[in-house]
């Protein structure tokens, strides 16, 4: 459903052109500082402010409404909320009929029998992930108490790999935004998120491995739609002598990261690595042929609003969210 989480828990909810979205967490321990400006660095790097991202532009200012006195958490729930200020509902007022294609408004509207929120994406929109960024602001900050940091970075973006030595693909990317701007289209990309300091022993067998929560929640923000920890998908290309990671001391360092720093969905004490798809976004102002349910004919639609013409560049700190989220609650189960 909208919540997440054992011990650490977390549940989202909101619209994007409601009146307030918001997130409420519960588990997190008594006597972490925490204020409204602890959020802004976060909420910061995830607006959009590059080209290629919406122009929709938010505040995105937290309002703290229960949970922390003094300036410290309390150890009760947690509830923060932010407001919808610049909506444009008209936009979507026709996709409930001729619901967009790889968008969720054509099963949104069969599950909810037609009651859901269409404005902007109802509750589907990439919008509601602010709540997650914030949420993750207070995973960080549990995680920074057992020396866990995590960091996620593009790593890709329409195929072209980034490389920071070479100015140039930086030059092949914006030119491919560029592109899809002026073709009304849109694309993909790849982010590579790392955690560093957990601890051996973190996650547990099975069901609740570390991959299977971290995916559980990273494949909770919108626009995913693959995962692989380590070496990954590549790692099937592979001989044993070359893929088995070799331990060089007591610690359980190993030589090399193909298991991504998880055995046995066990946390093995070296830094947990994974990438994340993002695809390209839904809404494009191209005209696509897809069916119409009112006239019962595929039809052209030409989407309006403002979108997103790659997701990608709003979402590593979003996914560094959901990876602080998935491991302060498995720190505390
Ligand atoms: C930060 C962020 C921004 C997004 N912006 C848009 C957008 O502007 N337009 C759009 O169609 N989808 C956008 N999405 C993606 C949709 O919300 C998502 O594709 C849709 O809900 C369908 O879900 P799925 O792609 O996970 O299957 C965004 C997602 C994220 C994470």
């Amino acid at each position: 459903m909208n919540s997440f989480g054992r011990k650490f828990k977390v549940s989202i909810f909101g619209e994007s052109h409601g009146v307030n979205i918001g997130a409420t967490i519960d588990g997190t321990p008594p006597g972490i500082p925490l204020c409204e400006n602890d959020f802004a660095n976060d909420l910061d790097r995830r607006k959009p402010n590059a080209k290629g991202t919406t122009s929709r532009k938010e505040t995105d200012t937290p309002t703290i409404v229960s949970g922390v006195f003094n300036g410290y958490t309390t150890g009760a729930p947690i509830t923060i909320l932010f407001q919808n200020n610049n909506t444009i509902s008209n936009d979507y007022k026709n996709l409930a009929q001729h619901p967009r294609p790889s968008h969720a408004d054509f099963v949104a509207g069969v599950k909810y029998k037609g009651f859901n929120d269409p404005r902007g994406g109802g509750h589907f929109s990439g919008r509601i992930t602010l709540t997650l960024v914030a949420a993750g602001v207070i995973a960080k900050k549990i995680l920074d108490q057992f020396g866990v940091n995590i960091e996620a970075q593009i790593v890709s973006i329409a195929g072209v790999d980034i490389d920071n030595t070479n100015p140039k693909t930086e030059q092949i990317i914006e030119h491919k935004i560029e592109q899809a701007l002026a073709n009304c289209d849109s694309l993909g990309g790849v982010v590579k998120c790392t955690a560093k300091g957990v601890k051996v022993g973190i996650g547990e067998p099975f069901f609740d491995s570390v991959e299977s929560r971290i995916s559980h929640i990273i494949f909770a923000i919108p626009a995913v739609k693959a995962i692989e920890f380590g070496e990954g998908f590549n790692i099937a290309n592979m001989n044993g002598s070359d893929a088995n990671d070799t331990i060089i001391n007591a610690k359980g360092t190993t030589k090399t990261n193909h298991n991504g720093g998880v055995v046995g969905g066990i946390a093995n004490g070296n830094d947990i690595t994974f990438k994340v798809a993002i695809k390209p976004t839904p809404s494009i102002a191209k005209p696509q042929p897809t069916f119409n349910l009112e006239s019962q004919k595929i039809e052209n639609l030409e989407i309006k609003g403002r979108h997103d013409a790659c997701i990608t560049l709003r979402t590593p700190v979003i996914i560094e969210a959901a990876a602080a989220i998935a491991i302060a609650d498995l720190y505390s189960i």
